[in-house]
C-alpha cells in the first residue's frame, strides 16, 4: 500500500480530547527530525477545552474544534472528516480521542486511521486499560498502535512495545511507564506507516523487505 507522497511532506491529522501528551510526543520527533518527512496538518478536538489544543496552538499549529457533546455521532463526525480532507490528511492518528468513530469515518480513511492503546491488545480493551492489567495481575504490559476498523480497539496491529511489571508497581507508576513506551511507539508506527514500504496481510502488517 502506497501511502507516500514523494513531492510533498506526509500530512497527519491529529484527533485528541485531553493533555494530548501523545501528539506531543509527535510534534516533537518531527521538530528532532526523529520523524522525517512528516508534517501535522491540523489538530483536531472534540473538547474545547483540551489540553492538547492549547499545546498545538502555542506550536502555531491549525487547529479546529467540534464540540461533540449533545451531537449526532454522524453529522459530528461528517465535520470532522470534512476538516481532515481540507487540510489534506493523508494519516488521521487518534491521540486520547475519547470517541467511537462511526463506519462512515472509517469508510473514509480506509486505512488511513491510527489508534494507540495502552495495553498489549487484544488483551484489555476499552477504558482503564493500564488499571485492568495491573488488576489481572499480568507480568508484561505495554501499548499497542493499531489501525482502527469498525471494532473497539481491534483494527490490525502496526506495533507494540512491552514493559515488564516490577513488584513495585501500582496502577500508577505502571501507567506512567506504559506511556512514556506509547511517546516512543507512536512516532515509530507513524514513519512506518508512511513510508508505504508495508502490506497487510489478513491481520498482519508485514514490513517489505527493502
Ligand atoms: C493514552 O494512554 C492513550 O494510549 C489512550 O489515551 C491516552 C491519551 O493520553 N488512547 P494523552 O492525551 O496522549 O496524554
Amino acid at each position: 500500500m502506497e501511502l507516500a507522497s514523494t513531492d510533498r511532506p506526509y500530512r497527519l491529522g491529529i484527533l485528541l480530547s485531553g493533555r494530548g501528551s501523545n501528539f506531543a510526543a509527535i510534534a516533537e520527533s518531527i521538530r528532532t527530525g526523529r520523524l522525517k518527512g512528516v508534517e501535522i496538518a491540523v489538530v483536531v478536538s472534540n473538547v474545547a477545552e483540551a489540553g492538547g489544543l492549547a499545546r498545538a496552538r502555542e506550536l502555531g499549529l491549525p487547529t479546529a474544534v467540534f464540540v461533540s457533546k449533545g451531537r449526532k455521532r454522524a453529522e459530528h463526525d461528517a465535520d470532522v472528516i470534512a476538516c481532515l480532507r481540507e487540510h489534506q490528511v493523508d494519516l488521521v492518528c487518534l491521540a486520547g480521542y475519547m470517541r467511537l468513530l462511526s463506519q462512515e469515518f472509517v469508510a473514509a480513511f480506509p486505512h488511513r486511521i491510527l489508534n494507540i492503546h495502552p495495553a498489549l491488545l487484544p488483551a484489555f480493551p476499552g477504558l482503564e486499560a493500564q488499571q485492568q492489567a495491573f488488576d489481572y495481575g499480568v507480568k508484561v504490559a505495554g501499548c499497542t498502535v493499531h489501525f482502527v476498523d469498525e471494532h473497539l480497539d481491534h483494527g490490525v496491529i502496526v506495533l507494540q512495545r512491552a514493559i515488564p511489571v516490577e513488584e513495585t508497581d501500582d496502577a500508577h507508576s505502571l501507567a506512567e511507564r506504559i506511556l512514556d513506551e506509547e511517546h516512543l511507539a507512536y512516532s515509530e508506527a507513524i514513519a512506518l506507516v508512511a513510508s508505504g514500504e508495508y502490506e497487510i496481510r489478513g491481520r498482519r502488517f508485514v514490513k517489505r523487505n527493502r
